[in-house]
């Protein structure tokens, strides 16, 4: 069953129904100023960071679910309806949501009453447009009034959902003509506020929402909108909210546009106040500029305009044509936009991420850049720079910053094993997708601390000599607190209810990863790579000598019979083996190995993922692990804490079935790795929407897979790592184009099916127009011309090269 469908000529989902399973959102905003916004106008906006400068507030387990957000009323003279059919929860004659790159549109009617609103962010502004207009449809002159209201979240999210007895007494707000000004806690050490302006004279306002709600009644039906009145409050703490009210006489086909800007403003110290700081009054030209700039139909049409030109350069740079529209409108727009997301957000704020929580993590940052570097290079340096920023000079790395201060999160402490290795892999894919070594010679310190400074290069080298230097009893990289799966806690321990199994205090053991030497092999060979550019032809040698030592540790003690292992516990017994009663196959280890190419010509791959395939797959696609753990065990920690099916334990974890369709590649299976793609795909699946139930545009975390109740129920959607994995998977692996240090290879991997595609792909500013074509005789032609290899020659900046490749 479906919701919506998709409209790739405008790149929208359209959804039809306010009803869908869950809330099922979008974003909006590029550079430092965000909305989560759902298809019922729920969400919430922020500034930079979602925990500490919050503008308005979301309550995450309300009930009912997702309400609050932007809320309008439109009382037509009959029924008070919101054009997003939350809150007034009015049955509409029409609805439809449109969720665009950057922008949603709600198109509704009642009573003959036609709205369209449309809310997003500018592209180089700190503010959200919502953009209402109203149509009378109906054959006599109808009298609309309009009523908006937001609440105001008292910037630190935290504090405004737990510090009661301080947040009653702080909250402030000044009105001026049309504009509310939310100006909590500037008095003392903010230079920052709120504002939420509307572009028409407005007939009466609220900045209190005790008044505008009316005793016992919630957002539904609001005093202030059921009695046709506002208050004209203005708000001395407790709750502050902005709401406009504004009224009309509509002729029939009449129609009126209102503009509604909700924006934030950051003043220097000195140009704080309009008048002397006692007087208390803000000085509010800075946003009154912005206001006067977005005021028009006209601004408001071009940024639009700018907004999706802004997509289009960014998703310019990849664009396939094949006979399959579902693979064509993920690689080209949804699976794309993910990644622009993940990048933006990392892991802080959507519907199941609370904006509290996270900081940027180590891992996730570098494996998301995966996914946008080709779209973003220069932005994706400075991440590469910043996340190097948080390592030890012992190779070992804060587990995340802090987005604000980049700073290492002491919380989340360290000793995450995996984190060193993904520096490899971010910054070799930087450098293969731009040509650009010269990054491994910025200056960066360790830990942050000044003086500490040194090539981005010896960050790598501190990488890869980390796992060397914390090699376990089987040769074997020690696990530490947690690789990849940070559920899988060999060192925790923990009896306690509530510790973090993450950052609890760990025993010291000696167990063993052996997903990590799968990394170690696989980014160990890119970093051998990188000392060869470099010169450095002694250390590539060893670090080579070092790799395929891992290898056949890897062979000969992490290898179970049918499949690789998971890991050494702290006792030194067995994770994801033949022998344990739960947990006998994990998934981590046969895609990293192989991904990773060990064991490919032994035959030892093969079996692994005819192993995965047995074991580990079903309709919903390839679960982590199984049999799922049925009881809590101390010795593996969080992963035994889930139901059987749900996340790690067990669930469709959706991460890593890229890994294992990039290891069916490896092993040349072209079939299998488009079915493990397309199994989890959400295009491909979008008309189970209904069981799936996330939404059917982007990935979710996790599916519940073959031991759960509800199998092929998915969670978590939109801040994972899925994205940039199934990104390079689709595009470098299945349509194998592949950017390598010396040049862009062109390897393809598809089922027999695939015919007569075409791609354009900008890299290192030379436009690509690939096609594939079937054929007897194969290789590659690069402007007419059969070349010997599969790595398209460089050719001149700004030159387009046509090229042939025959499968
Ligand atoms: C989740 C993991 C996540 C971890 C982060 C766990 O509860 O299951 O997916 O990586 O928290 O702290
Ligand atoms: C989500 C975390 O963000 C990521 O770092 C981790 O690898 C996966 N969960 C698996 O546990």
């Amino acid at each position: 069953m479906t919701y919506g469908f998709f409209d790739d000529t405008r790149r929208e989902y359209i959804i039809e129904t306010p009803f869908t399973p869950l809330p099922w959102i979008n974003y909006l905003g590029s550079n430092e100023f965000f909305g989560l916004i759902s298809n019922t106008g729920g969400g919430y906006c922020f500034y930079r960071d979602a925990k500490l400068r919050r503008l308005t507030r979301y309550r995450y387990n309300n009930v009912p679910r997702d309400t609050g957000g932007r809320m309008y009323y439109i009382d037509d003279g009959t029924d008070i309806w919101s054009p997003t059919y939350l809150p007034a929860k009015v049955t509409l004659d029409t609805y439809r949501c449109r969720h665009g790159l950057g922008y949603t549109i709600f198109e509704s009617s009642k009573n003959d009453i036609v709205s369209e609103l449309t809310c997003f962010v500018p592209v180089e502004e700190n503010c959200e447009i919502n953009r209402l207009v109203i149509k009378n449809n109906s054959s006599s002159e109808r009298d609309i009034s309009v009523v908006s209201a937001i609440e105001f979240c008292l910037w630190n999210a935290a504090d405004d959902g737990t510090n009661f007895q301080r947040n009653y007494n702080i909250g402030e707000v000044e009105i001026e003509d049309n504009i509310i000004f939310h100006k909590t806690e500037y008095r003392e050490r903010r230079n920052h506020y709120a504002y939420y302006s509307v572009n028409c004279q407005t007939v009466g306002f609220d900045t209190d929402l005790d008044t505008f709600l009316g005793k016992f009644n919630n957002y539904e039906s609001p005093q202030a909108v059921v009695n046709g009145k506002s208050g004209n409050t203005v708000a001395h703490g407790w709750s502050p909210m902005g709401s406009h009210r504004l009224e009309y006489s509509l002729s029939p086909g009449d129609e009126v546009e209102i503009i509604f800007i909700l924006g934030y403003t950051e003043l220097p110290k000195d140009e704080k106040w309009d008048g002397p700081a006692a007087d208390g009054v803000i000085n509010k030209n800075p946003a009154k500029e912005v206001i006067n700039r977005y005021n028009s139909s006209e601004s408001v049409k071009s940024e639009l305009a700018a907004l999706s030109e802004h997509w289009d350069k960014l998703l310019g740079n990849f664009i396939v044509k094949s006979e399959d529209e579902k693979l064509d409108r993920m690689v080209n727009i949804w699976n794309q936009y993910q990644c622009m997301t993940t990048f933006n957000m990392s892991r802080s704020a959507s519907y199941y991420e609370s904006g509290q929580g996270r900081g940027m993590g180590f891992r996730d940052s570098c494996q998301d850049l995966l996914g946008f570097v080709h779209m973003v290079p220069r932005r994706a340096r400075e991440r590469i720079l910043d996340i190097a920023a948080i390592q030890f000079e012992n190779g070992g790395a804060w587990h995340q910053y802090q987005p604000l201060t980049k700073r290492g999160n002491a919380d989340a402490g360290m000793g995450f094993n995996d984190d060193p290795l993904w520096l490899i892999a971010c910054t070799y894919a930087y450098i293969a997708e731009t040509g650009d070594h010269t990054i491994l010679d910025e200056p960066v310190p360790f830990e942050n601390k000044e003086g500490t400074e040194k090539p981005l290069f010896d960050h790598l080298r501190a990488s890869f000599n980390y796992t060397l230097n914390n090699l376990g009893p089987h040769k074997l990289p020690l696990i530490g607190r947690a690789d990849w799966n940070d559920c899988l806690n060999l060192n925790c321990f923990s009896e306690e209810p509530g510790e973090s199994f993450q950052t609890c205090a760990n025993i010291e053991s000696q167990a063993e990863s052996v997903f990590i030497a799968g990394m170690f092999v696989l980014y160990g060979k890119q970093y051998a790579e990188l000392c060869s550019k470099r010169g450095y032809h002694d250390e590539a040698a060893k670090a080579t000598e070092a790799v395929e030592k891992m290898s056949e540790a890897v062979l000969k003690h992490g290898w179970d019979g049918e499949w690789f292992l998971r890991a050494y516990d702290s006792n030194g017994d067995k994770v994801g083996s033949k022998e344990c009663r739960d947990g006998k196959i994990f998934i981590e280890p046969q895609g990293m190995c192989v991904m990773a190419g060990i064991g490919v010509e032994s035959g030892h791959a093969g079996k692994a993922l005819a192993a995965a395939k047995e074991h580990l797959t079903f309709k919903y696609g390839t679960c982590l692990v199984a049999p799922a753990y049925k009881e809590y065990l101390l010795n593996l920690g969080e992963i035994t804490s889930y139901p059987p099916g749900y996340k790690e334990n067990g669930s469709v974890f959706c991460h890593n079935n890229p890994w294992l369709s990039i290891a069916e590649t490896v092993a040349g299976n072209a079939e299998e790795a488009f079915e493990i793609y397309s199994r989890i795909c959400p295009a491909y699946i979008e008309d189970i929407s209904d069981i799936h139930r996330t939404e059917p545009y982007v990935y979710s975390q996790t599916i519940a897979g073959q031991e759960a109740p509800t199998q092929g129920e998915a969670k978590n959607s939109w801040l994972t790592g899925t994205a940039a994995w199934t990104f390079v998977n689709v595009t470098q692996y299945l349509l194998g184009i592949h950017p390598e240090l010396n040049g862009l290879q062109i390897k393809p991997c598809l089922p027999d099916r695939f015919d007569n595609i075409t791609i354009k792909r900008v890299y290192r500013g030379v436009t690509y127009n690939i096609s594939f074509i079937r054929s007897n005789e194969k290789g590659l032609w690069v402007n007419g011309s059969k070349i010997d290899s599969d790595i398209v020659p460089a050719a001149p900046e700004d030159s387009v090269v046509t090229v042939i490749c025959r499968i």
